[in-house]
């Protein structure tokens, strides 16, 4: 079976129980500072996982393009990718734990959806903590379908927990594994006893629990399901592979790949995993580029994580010994293969292309700058009668001219030199903790931010929408937003500065919009239909068939998921604290409100 036969499939199979299909969302996260990429399917559910109603009612669907890069480094082995499909399907407080394991049991061995030989498949379920009891409900419900007892094993939270961030829904969940071994699992074999033999394939997460903070953990209002199952590892499965990238999705991006090198894939292990790097990498960076939210290489956040995408796919190309510039060709054959289920890809190209092009060229240049910096470095290091270069200067050559520690080495043998590798992890680890302490101040506020000060920032964005529009005109429109409980910015389309008296307008409107105390009302809409009411949408945006429509009196009206303020009175006042340009053609506002 494909990954497309097996995602229409999960969609079908879905829908025949009564759940709605919804459309996957942006990789880019709106509102949320806590991450640089939607790491999950339930990324974009979290407000109603917390509680507000969804538009499409309590039983969901989709698949869900995700980034994670926490693991980047391991890229290259036969299973670890950056970018992938998540197929999902959600309770928001309707079924819950034992319609959840028989619906994933039926689909995973029904002779009509999926037809996996049950005896190949073995689940964990929570051991139980202090946070909540040991889950011997979901055990007696996988028996009930006819999990064997031993192949169902108890695990700690750092196992069988889920959570997508520091705070935010969250509980026990139960994991779905296959057997990767060699012939039939034995009696007593499971996840707890022969973990290496056994791959993840889906999570159920019973999500009943809202962290508040490192130690307060609350019920949720409702009893919640969100699932989420592989699409590349199960494809795997399917197609009776070991690795995914054995698997039709990937293969003709290596195919691509070997006619650029000459290099046949499955000969050399080490050239093996370049080959992997590269169609892993370039995967990723063409979704990323092909969002319409569009993020480009920079030097900051996810920019940066495309950036460092981007090179090592080209540092990997040299190794292979690909002279050309190959991205594009490359970016291309991905959007060909995935432009089906994700359109934007296509719609996007140009784009991806040219900043493809352009960032591996500054690359090459790059490496070319790295040298010359290694030759004025060498008779200093001439000097050095142990023939070591030591890890700072090879982590100084990394970090300052993303010159990459195996040139160094390579540049290094040269001279008949080695490179301190240990002090280079080194100052690595120093770097990245000094990093990660950094970002800490990101997770402020979490996933699942949804305190009093960010709704009333999220109700101020309608308002300062509508003002802009008002005083600038109605090409005004949001290219992004981006809440914390400390400030709001909002980025827009418009294609001069604005003036003093423009931003003082602006401010002013919205303030006289809080005086009047204007109602907030919410309306459940088709999307033509909220489109025709003259209500704002994102362009760019996907949307559900129906929608929910946010009114402010007689002065906005927009689609969004909420949440938001009863009425403009509770917002305080509010300030714009800078106006600038963000990119070309849009500028971005910060703006507080106290
Ligand atoms: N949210 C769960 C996961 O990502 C399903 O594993």
């Amino acid at each position: 079976m494909t990954a497309n036969e097996l995602r229409t499939k999960y969609i079908e199979f879905f829908k025949s129980k009564n759940h709605v299909e919804i459309s996957g969302k942006s990789l880019i996260p709106e509102n949320d500072p806590s991450v640089l990429f939607t790491t999950a399917g339930m990324h974009p559910l979290v407000p109603y996982l917390m509680g507000e109603p969804h538009p499409a009612g309590k039983r969901l669907t989709d698949y869900q393009k995700c980034v994670r890069t926490g693991d980047i480094d391991e890229v290259g082995d036969a299973s670890h990718l950056t970018c992938f499909e998540m197929l999902g399907n959600w309770s928001l407080g309707d079924y819950f734990k034992k319609e959840s394991i028989g619906f994933s049991y039926e689909f995973l061995t029904s002779k009509e959806w999926l037809g996996l030989d049950p005896e190949l498949l073995s689940v964990t379920v929570f051991a139980g903590d202090e946070n909540a009891p040991r889950d011997d409900e979901s055990a007696s419900y996988w028996m009930e379908v006819g999990m064997p007892k031993d192949r169902i094993a108890y695990l700690p939270a750092s196992d069988n927990w889920w959570a997508a961030g520091p705070t935010g829904p969250c509980g026990p969940d139960t994991e779905i594994f296959y057997w990767v071994g060699e012939g039939k699992p034995g009696a007593g074999s499971n996840k707890a006893t022969d973990s290496a033999n056994w791959m993840e394939i889906w999570n159920n997460v019973f999500m009943e629990y809202n962290r508040i903070d490192e130690k307060t953990l609350v019920k949720l209002p409702k009893q919640n399901v969100d699932t989420g199952m592989g699409l590349e590892r199960t494809t795997t499965i399917l197609e009776g592979k070991t690795s995914v990238y054995l698997t039709e999705i990937f293969q003709p991006i290596i195919k691509g790949i070997e006619a650029l090198s000459g290099y046949t894939y499955g000969t050399d292990e080490g050239k093996d995993k370049s080959v992997r790097i590269i169609t892993d990498h370039i995967r990723s960076a063409v979704f990323i580029l092909g969002d319409p939210k569009g993020v480009v290489p920079s030097n900051v956040g996810a920019g940066y994580v495309l950036r460092r995408l981007i090179r090592r796919a080209v540092r990997h190309g040299k190794k292979l010994g690909i002279e050309q510039a190959f991205l594009p060709g490359l970016a291309q054959i991905v959007i060909e293969n995935f432009k089906g289920p994700y359109p934007e890809l296509e719609e996007n190209k140009e784009k991806v292309f040219s900043e493809l092009q352009a960032e591996e060229k500054k690359f090459s240049d790059t490496l070319r700058k790295g040298e010359a910096e290694f030759e004025k470095l060498l008779p200093n290091l001439m000097k050095n009668p142990q023939k070591v270069i030591p890890g700072r200067v090879a982590f100084r050559l990394y970090d300052t001219f993303g010159f990459p520690i195996e040139l160094t080495e390579e540049l290094a043998a040269e001279q008949g030199f080695t490179v301190d590798r240990e002090g280079f992890k080194e100052a690595e680890k120093k770097h990245q903790e000094l990093s990660r302490t950094q970002s800490a101040g990101a997770f402020k506020g979490g996933l699942a931010e949804q305190s009093e000060i960010t709704t009333k920032y999220h109700t101020a964005t309608h308002l300062l929408h509508r003002a802009l529009k008002n005083v600038l005109g109605d090409h005004v429109a949001q290219k992004g937003s981006n809440i914390t409980a400390e400030r709001m910015r909002f980025d827009f389309s418009h294609p001069a500065p604005m003036t003093k008296e423009e931003i003082q307008k602006v401010e002013d409107i919205v303030n006289e919009q809080i005086k009047r105390d204007l109602p907030v009302t919410m309306e459940i809409m088709d999307l033509e239909e909220a489109k025709k009411s003259g209500a704002t949408a994102l362009f760019g945006e996907k949307y559900e068939s129906k929608v929910k429509v946010y009114t402010i009196g007689d002065f906005s009206k927009e689609v969004c998921g909420g949440p938001h303020v009863e009425h403009t009175g509770v917002i305080g006042t509010f300030k714009i604290q800078k106006e600038q340009s963000s990119s070309a053609g849009v500028r971005r506002i910060r703006a507080v409100i106290s």
